[in-house]
């Protein structure tokens, strides 16, 4: 007898996004009386003004719990319709339970599959290449995907190279059924050599009590890549949607760093009035929960309106990278 196989949507698509800041605005002279550098040298080197930090009472959950909480409202779900979760994150500090078991008992869902990813800066677009499969396959109607990261956590004071970098929020979306195409392929990969360009330090090593573990991280490797390999898998994910330059409306890469995206124009050769995210700006390097953030950000400020067509790509520490082309919500 041969079995039986699920089918779902023949199209899948973000149905909504919302997000969630640390609430504590920590500004580039503030961070200057932690760390030995200047507002001119971060501003020009990164293109970040201020970042945001968690402050009292706030973590990955309650963070996590307002963006997903904006995200099924704004779907127009109630929680019991949402039958998957999935959260990227490298900053829930239990192994087991996952993040996503105990947000989906904090949102009230109702018996959906939870499990986490741990694929850093690129772990949104990892989330949304599996929640499309499982929308389209038909194991699940409305996944919601998060990423959220608490990196002020990890931040080792005495290291300028990268304190300044890392900030602290959540962006969640529902991805959902479809009538019409609106999430394009997933473009994704890694760099398997360069596992050590990015590291969180191995917990076994940190004393009870200590400060750490702490991440570390080949600034310039990571800025080559980024400027190299990763551009032409934006321009691979563009062109697995079927759709050009000129097509393209808005442009929401990773916001590690206002020079990378720079440099990714110049390659992409995208038109002047492509809307490209700066989110980078008031947030710095949110990890999986930057593209997310800056998503929700266009939308709110009118640059960018639903409807529009926003090529994505993450990419971080693995090193792992990951794209779609899609419809915003
Ligand atoms: C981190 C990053 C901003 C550093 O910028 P950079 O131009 O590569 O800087 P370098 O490390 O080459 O250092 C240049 C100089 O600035 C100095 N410097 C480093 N950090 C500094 C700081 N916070 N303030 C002032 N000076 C600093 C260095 O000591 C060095 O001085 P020297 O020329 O006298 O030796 C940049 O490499 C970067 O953004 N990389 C990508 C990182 C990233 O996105 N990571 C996350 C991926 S998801």
């Amino acid at each position: 007898m041969p079995l039986k196989s699920s089918t779902g949507a023949q199209y899948a698509r973000i149905m909504s996004v919302g997000g969630a800041r640390g609430s504590r605005v920590v500004t580039n002279d503030e961070m200057c009386t932690m760390i030995d550098s200047s507002d001119e040298w971060i501003t020009q080197r990164t293109g970040i003004k201020e970042r945001r930090w968690v402050a009292e009472g706030e973590d990955a959950e309650t963070l996590g719990l307002e963006a997903s909480r904006k995200a099924i409202e704004r779907a127009g779900l109630q929680p019991t319709d949402v039958d998957a979760i999935i959260v990227s994150t490298v900053s829930h500090f239990m192994q087991t339970p996952s993040l996503a078991a105990i947000l989906a008992k904090d949102l009230g869902l109702d018996a959906p599959a939870a499990f986490d990813i741990s694929a850093a800066c690129a772990g949104f677009s990892y989330g949304v290449g599996v929640a499309e499969g499982m929308v389209r396959t038909g194991s699940a109607k409305h996944v919601l995907v998060l990423g959220v990261e608490v990196l002020s956590r990890y931040t080792d004071m005495n290291d300028r190279s990268t304190a300044f970098l890392f900030s602290d929020g959540a962006g969640a979306v529902i991805v959902g059924p479809s009538e019409t195409p609106a999430l394009g392929p997933t473009v994704w990969g890694s760099k398997p050599e360069a596992h050590s360009v990015i590291e969180i330090d191995d917990w076994r090593g940190v004393e009870p009590g200590s400060e750490g573990p702490f991440i570390h991280m080949e600034g310039r490797e990571v800025f080559k890549w980024a400027t190299t390999a990763i551009v032409d898998k934006a321009i691979e994910t563009l062109e697995a949607s079927g759709l050009t330059p000129d097509d393209l409306d808005c442009f929401i890469p990773h916001q590690a760093n206002n020079r990378i995206t720079d440099s990714m124009l110049r390659h992409l050769k995208l038109p002047e009035d492509v809307v490209v995210a700066r989110d980078i700006v008031r947030m710095g390097n949110s990890s999986a929960a930057s593209i997310p953030l800056a998503m929700e950000a266009l939308l709110e400020s009118g640059e960018a309106k639903s409807g529009d067509s926003a090529l994505i790509i993450g990419f971080g520490a693995g090193l792992v990278f990951s794209g779609q082309t899609l419809i915003l919500p």
